[in-house]
């Protein structure tokens, strides 16, 4: 999850007849939804009891201590690729292919920041994806840290030469996704801002909740108009010391070095597996997650979790021998983390199969303990996803279907009209280890990941098995 996922304009259908007239007409379909409730509960027992019982954690362990971390256009994540590929063909699934997509290849390279006074003391960084290098004489510079983008306008002319530290603020006990959104605007425009000041180098605090200082890293971009300049993440200790000996007047140096750069784009692949509909097999419901990582930690909670729920829901499908009315797709999904590139050239490729869409599913929030799901659709579909989780869920107490977005890979679906979600979970601690060293599968439970396979499974079973197509 890179970006502040972006609000959808949910189009609620005003209920102008009511509540009541609603609800008749979709009487059938919430005896439908009882209906499965057999279904649901074999899923429930099989995925947290049963011989899947954690499945999916270990699944998850072996991939992620064999493969370690995959960044968008690397041979790792190609390897990844291929082990996801083979697994899901040694699991029995239906339709297992890979589906060939063009991805931007940036290499950290070695990089290092040194404060130079008022001491010499090396400083915890990451280099941001896309960032250009420093060359290789580095940049030496006096620091100028701001707040705010307001901030750093008001001394806009202060920043010429200087390397400029943005020490943003969020009270990240509160919101954390909200304090995300604020936050990574820094990481993601911080450099074009300073250096239309003439600024040399923008670094930017680590856009976390917490920090034992440990540096978070994450995608930049450039605005086409203005010369690029190296960003890198700070971890949070280091940032407010420099704003600490501004505070003071003490003038502060440092030194940035980054072999960042870009090659060319490289040839890389979505993963696809799938359940074929027993009726309807050309309406699909898609669940999904990304494949790739950053390239520091193992990728285990961004996205490996989510990742492997989904992939577990046509597991348990399979063996429980469960093939609903419409087509349960997975896939697995390249390159996310720099923008969505693999799933937006999938939507492209897939375009003709919008009608088609029931119901599109992302989980990329974490996959911590399950309370039900984020969902974004019209004010029908909403009360039908409801019933799924009042009616199904209740076991598992994961019953919540809650307002949301999807995540980034799906977005392109929502943006035209498919009803989609996300995994409502406890994920306070999500921002404590995205994109930095401490997303290893030591952050994941078990037990968790076992419910959060089976609400995935259920919510995806049932809507595949309606005997209409969710309304939008
Ligand atoms: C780990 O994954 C490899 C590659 O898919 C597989 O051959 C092996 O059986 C797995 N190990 C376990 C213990 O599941
Ligand atoms: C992935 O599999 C393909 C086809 O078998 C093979 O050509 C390629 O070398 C593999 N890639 C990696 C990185 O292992
Ligand atoms: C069920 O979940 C709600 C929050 O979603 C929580 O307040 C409640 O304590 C939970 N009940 C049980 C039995 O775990
Ligand atoms: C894992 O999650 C389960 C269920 O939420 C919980 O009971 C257990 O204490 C957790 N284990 C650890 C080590 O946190
Ligand atoms: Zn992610």
């Amino acid at each position: 999850m890179y970006l502040l996922l972006i609000l959808l304009i949910l189009s609620l259908t005003p209920l102008t007849n009511g509540k009541a007239c609603l609800k008749s007409h979709y009487r059938s379909g919430f005896n439908e939804i009882r209906d499965h409730k057999q279904d649901a509960e074999r899923i429930i027992s099989y995925a947290t009891q049963g011989k899947f019982k954690g499945v999916t954690y270990s699944r998850l362990a072996n991939f992620t201590d064999n493969i370690g971390s995959r960044l968008c256009g690397s041979e790792s994540l190609e390897k990844a690729v291929n082990w996801t590929r083979q697994a899901m063909l040694d699991d029995g699934l239906d339709n297992v292919h890979i589906e060939e997509v063009s991805l931007p290849h940036w290499v950290r390279g070695q990089e290092y920041v040194q404060l130079l006074e008022p001491r010499q003391k090396g400083l915890a960084m990451l280099g941001l994806g896309n960032s250009v290098g420093t060359g290789p004489n580095g940049i030496t510079a006096n620091v100028l840290v701001v707040q705010t983008f307001d901030e750093l306008e008001q001394q806009c002319s202060k920043a010429k030469d200087k390397i400029v530290v943005y020490n943003s603020y969020c009270d990240w006990s509160l919101q954390p996704l909200q304090c995300y959104g604020v936050t990574v605007q820094y990481r993601s425009q911080g450099a074009s801002r300073a250096a239309k000041c003439g600024a040399l180098a923008a670094l930017v605090k680590s856009a976390a909740s917490f920090s034992i200082y440990s540096p978070h890293t994450g995608m930049m971009s450039y605005d086409p108009s203005i010369n690029k300049i190296p960003a890198a993440a700070l971890s949070i200790e280091d940032a407010e010391m420099l704003w600490r000996f501004q505070q003071r007047g003490q003038m502060t140096k440092v030194k940035l070095y980054m072999e960042a750069q870009t090659l060319p784009n490289v040839v890389g692949h979505n993963v696809v597996a799938e359940i074929k509909g027993s009726t309807y097999p050309e309406q699909t419901v898609l669940v999904s997650g990304h494949l790739d990582s950053w390239d520091v930690g193992q990728g285990a909670m961004d996205d490996g979790g989510g990742a492997f729920i989904s992939w577990s829901v046509l597991s348990i499908l399979r063996q429980l021998n469960l093939r609903p009315k419409r087509t349960v797709r997975c896939v697995l999904w390249s390159c996310e983390e720099f923008g969505g590139v693999g799933a937006e050239q999938y939507f492209e490729q897939h375009r003709q199969e919008l009608e088609q869409m029931d119901l599109v599913l992302e989980s990329d929030l974490g996959v911590f303990h399950p309370l039900g799901l984020e969902f974004a659709g019209n004010a029908q579909a909403f009360e039908i996803m409801q019933s799924i989780g009042e009616q199904l869920l209740v076991e598992i107490n994961a019953t919540q279907v809650v307002k949301g977005d999807g995540g980034t890979d799906i977005g392109p679906w929502m943006d035209n009209g498919v009803p989609g979600g996300s995994l409502l979970n406890e994920n306070e601690k999500y921002f404590m280890f995205h994109h930095s060293n401490g997303d290893t599968m030591t952050v994941l439970n078990s037990t968790d990941m076992d419910l959060a396979a089976a609400v995935w499974t259920v919510h995806a079973y049932v809507v595949a098995d309606l005997d209409d197509m969710l309304p939008r």
